[in-house]
Order: structure tokens, then sequence, then C-alpha cells
């Protein structure tokens, strides 16, 4: 992530992508904590979920998005997408060449050692199948803190539910206490949100694990990481009114507009059919 393109950067977008609506998470983060800056938002609807397919078939996913992504000319990448970062970073960082690039991996594994784990250096990791067989968040942990205890739980179903927009219907309810019945006796000290659509259903899981576990959500982590990267870079868009937010998706969903608006609370104008090559 310390690559940077200085230049006239100021004024340009910021890339951020995700199969579906999780990336609206580091979206909104950005909204808060860097109000002028533009965003580019790319969501592939048509060929989500991502968390389910072959580290070949994401890489060139990833591919064909950072590529669409640097035609808008964008000065930043974020990789709002825990399945993407965990078998496609490398791919995009060097696609992406000398276009900074951030990720959530990266950034919630830091954060759930600093913030996280604290008390039993017990840390739960929740995401996709790909995300956590791909050992990802363990690897990256385990570097950051060779002693931290680290239990990985798949939860396929939770993104299908989510784009569906079943965010507080009793099925969830169900299919998340049965996921997660297997951490509430390990005491947990943190449970990283590891893919970026569980920000969207945090109070369910909350409510199963416990008040007393810190559930960690990357998308706040990577979005200061990238404000540290636009202010020593010199990158910050120097404008004063509010940022503009532009929309890509292959897929026009029913629910992408709907969720989206009511999780940013902002409505979603600028929203556009794309085809990736
Ligand atoms: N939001 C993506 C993530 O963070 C996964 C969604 C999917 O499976 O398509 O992993």
């Amino acid at each position: 992530m310390q690559k940077t393109n200085n230049g006239n950067n100021h004024s340009k977008p910021i890339g951020v992508f995700d199969s579906g609506i999780g990336g609206l998470t580091v979206v909104k983060n950005i909204m808060q904590s860097l109000p002028h800056e533009d965003v580019i938002y790319f969501g592939d609807l048509a060929r989500l979920p991502y968390g389910t397919k072959s580290v070949a078939t994401i890489q060139k996913f990833a591919r064909e998005t950072v590529k669409f992504l640097l035609k808008q000319n964008v000065k930043a990448i974020v990789i709002a997408c825990n399945t993407i970062a965990s078998v496609a970073k490398d791919t995009v960082v060097e696609l992406a060449a000398n276009i900074p690039v951030l990720d959530v991996i990266t950034s919630g594994s830091e954060d759930s050692i600093k913030n996280g784990a604290v008390i039993n250096r017990t840390i739960g990791v929740i995401g996709t199948s790909v995300t956590i067989n791909s050992n990802a968040y363990t690897n990256t942990i385990y570097h950051l803190s060779p002693n931290a205890t680290i239990i990985t739980k798949a939860c396929p179903l939770f993104v299908p539910l989510i784009e569906e927009g079943l965010l507080d219907h009793p099925a969830l309810e169900l299919i998340a206490q049965d996921y997660l019945n297997s951490f509430i006796q390990l005491n947990l000290d943190c449970l990283v949100l590891g893919c970026t659509h569980y920000p969207l259903i945090q109070n369910i899981i909350q409510k199963i694990i416990g008040s007393n576990v810190r559930l960690i959500d990357p998308a706040v982590s990577t979005v200061l990481k990238l404000q540290q990267l636009l202010e020593s870079h010199d990158m910050l868009n120097l404008k004063h009114e509010l940022g503009s937010y532009s929309f890509f998706v292959t897929e026009i969903s029913r629910t992408f507009k709907q969720i989206g608006e009511t999780f940013l609370n902002k409505s979603i104008s600028k929203l556009e059919l794309v085809t990736l090559e």
C-alpha cells in the first residue's frame, strides 16, 4: 500500500470494489471520514457470490474489475472484499502498478491485534468459504502476533441472504445461531467480520455472540489507513463541497439501490450498468 503515484491526484476519485453491496460498508466510512473525496464504486452483482468460486475465477474477476477502475482514472484502490483480498490481492497490486492498493484483510487483522485481542488474545474470524479456506486472516494475524489463538468459521449463507434483503428475517437469525454457536464458550476477545457484507447484520451477530465480544469491522481501519495515505502523500481532494459517488454494477438488482440507500442514508442517483471486458 506504500506505493503512490504523485502528480495531480487531488481531484481523482477513489476506486472501491466488491462482489455486491458489502463494499458499501467501506463507502460509508469514506463518507464519514473523507467527506470531500469522490468515489467510484463497483459491484459485480451479476457474478456474486464470489465466496464459493474457485481461486482462478476470482482472480479473473479481480483483473477485469481493476482494469475497469483504472479506466476511471482512480488515485487509489480499496479492495472492499475479503474474498478477493484473500486470494487475488497480488493480482490487484500488480495490475494497479503505481496506484496504491488497500485491503480489508491487512487492516482488519491489524485492528484485531491492536484493539480487539486485549484480554485472552483469542480472536474469532468469520468469512466466506474462500476467505476462511485461504487462511489469509490466520496467517496475517499470526504474523503480527504469534501467540494469538485464532478460531475461524465459514458462513457461506450470509451473503446470499443479505443480498436478498433478508437482513432481519428469522431465517437469518437461525442460521447465524447455527454458525456462531461454536464460538460462544470460547471466551473470544473479538470477532472479526471477515466479509464486508457482515456489518449489515452486526446487530444479529452481536446479539448471538454476546455483548462482551468486540466486533471488528475491517472497513473502519481500512478507511483510517486510506485517510493516512492520502494525507501523508498529499493526495486529499481539496474541494470544499461534498464528494460525489458513482456506482457501477454488472446487474441491476432489486435490492442494491434499496439496501444501499438505507445503509448509506443517501440516495444512489448515479447507478450505471456496465459490462466488463
Ligand atoms: N463481500 C465479500 C467479502 O468481503 C464477499 C461476498 C461474496 O461472497 O460474494 O468477502
